[in-house]
């Protein structure tokens, strides 16, 4: 049988960094590992692996050098991801990242975010009808596809004004087929239906084809409400912009998958961690139901009010350091640099632990403790520049980090007064750091009714 490999060809290369830190990361602790090394060996680890310089950095002040003050000198690594990402603003660099981000921009400025809210609701209230499903019928479910599925119908709906087209478990189980099995050619063995089977180069193929029609499926699905400024919008008129060649009908596709990927995973990643966390300390699942009953009493939120869940957005944060759904950031030198008295050669690929900055105890007391009191105003003003990095920082930040804790804040509040989810895996659940930071396993849940 002749199969198209090309989709297949990423993050399980040889010459692949994640490839490449596979012996380190597949362990049961891979951050714990990591931990260890930069406290004896310091802030920046060189790594000779094979014909590559891979250098681990740790310190706040690298962070700053390499997105900040030397930014130019770094460009994005993303040699895996290719086959999810296409050529979207996100892996490109330099004049045209500036010029593909420009039109994409307004959709994120804070004064677009009402005109969400009732769009980012709905996809709200379509999971806690498929929540109320679930708690009838006892059953166990995987939290991080069902947070991915909410985040996934809160693009479509908020960014694209389309109906969700396609089945969102179906193409969740597709791009993790991808992600799990390519990022590391060693992680092959997939749980289907108890039983473990093989996933093959063949697979991760066809969950790229899969993934690579699901653009068009949303560009045929039906409009909600025709509404003028939505990010599709604005993509398609960059694409119709004849001073802008660069931005054809692809680059409008690949944006979209990017859209579907960077802001669906991530979120849903924060989200499903978010639960096992408030699973695990009931109180400050309660608090967050006190402070929505305190905000709106028994009805839904209005707008206005979603700056008011102000614990719900401390628990957000505290999750995020604690389970940093981006654990590291990687650049590649384009020129030679020096850090911290060691020299970057041209070629280095440059990895930046921001898992290891939000767990170090020199910045943070007691870091493996959940406290979302850390993120009060007050404290949040005592806090040590770039040792909380969930969104990266300088010009590459995430683009869409404020409006994902919208989504969450919402998610949470709804979720929370209705439904008690109740984490039924391992304590305390193993992480997997692959481009993500996951739970080995999964995060197995079952839902609960409130009365
Ligand atoms: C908790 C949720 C999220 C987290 C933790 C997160 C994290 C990040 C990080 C760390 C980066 C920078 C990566 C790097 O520098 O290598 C990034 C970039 C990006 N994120 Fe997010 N993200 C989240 C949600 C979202 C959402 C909701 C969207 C959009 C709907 C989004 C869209 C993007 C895009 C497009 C970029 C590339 C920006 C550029 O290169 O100009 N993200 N994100």
């Amino acid at each position: 049988m002749s199969v198209a490999y090309s989709h297949a060809h990423g993050l399980g290369e040889e010459q692949s960094v994640w490839f490449k830190l596979t012996p380190l990361l597949n362990q049961d602790n891979p951050m714990e590992i990591l931990q260890r090394l930069s406290e004896k060996y310091g802030g920046v680890i060189p790594v000779n692996l094979k014909n590559q310089r891979v250098v681990l950095l740790s310190e706040v002040d690298h962070f700053k050098r390499v997105l900040v003050q030397n930014a130019d000198n770094y460009t994005k690594y993303f040699d895996g991801l290719r086959p999810i990402f296409g050529k979207s603003m996100i892996t490109v660099d330099g004049a045209l990242w500036q010029r593909i981000r420009k039109p994409q921009q307004q959709a994120f400025h804070p004064n677009m975010f009402e005109e969400y809210f009732p769009y980012l609701m709905s996809a709200i209230n379509s999971k806690m009808e498929r929540w109320a499903a679930l708690a009838e019928s006892g059953e166990t479910v995987e939290m991080v596809e069902q947070t991915w599925t909410l985040a996934a119908e809160m693009v479509c709906k908020a960014l694209f004004d389309r109906q969700v087209p396609f089945n969102p478990h179906f193409i969740f189980g597709q791009v993790k087929a991808y992600t799990d099995v390519m990022n590391h050619k060693s992680i092959r063995l997939k749980k289907v239906t108890g039983e473990l089977e093989e996933i093959t180069q063949e697979d991760a193929a066809k969950a790229m084809e899969v993934w690579n029609g699901v653009p068009e499926q949303v560009l045929a699905a039906d409009v909600i409400d025709g509404r003028e400024k939505t990010l599709l919008r604005m993509l398609e008129e960059a694409e119709a912009d004849p001073d802008f060649p660069e931005f054809d009908r692809q680059q409008v596709i690949d944006e979209m998958k990017q859209y579907l990927w960077a802001g669906t995973e991530t979120t849903a990643l924060t989200l499903a961690w978010c639960l096992y966390l408030l699973s695990l300390h009931p109180d400050a699942a309660e608090k967050i139901r006190q402070e929505a009953e305190q905000v709106c009493g028994s009805r839904d939120p209005n707008w206005d009010e979603v700056t008011q869940f102000s614990y719900t957005r401390m628990v957000i944060q505290e999750t995020m350091r604690l389970y940093p759904p981006i654990w590291a950031l990687i650049r590649i030198a384009a020129g030679e640099d020096e850090i911290d008295g060691h020299k970057i050669h041209v070629g280095d690929k440059v990895v930046m632990c921001t898992y290891l900055a939000h767990h170090s105890p020199k910045y943070w007391n007691e870091p493996e403790l959940f406290r979302p009191e850390r993120f009060s105003p007050e404290r949040m003003k005592k806090r040590v520049k770039y040792s909380y990095l969930p969104f990266a920082a300088g010009k590459r930040s995430c683009i869409g980090g404020a409006l994902s804790q919208i989504e969450n804040t919402l998610a949470l509040v709804q979720l929370l007064r209705r439904f008690r989810p109740e984490y039924v895996g391992e304590i305390p659940a193993k992480i997997q750091s692959t481009v993500t930071l996951c739970a080995q396993g999964g995060l197995p849940f079952r839902i609960h009714k409130l009365s």
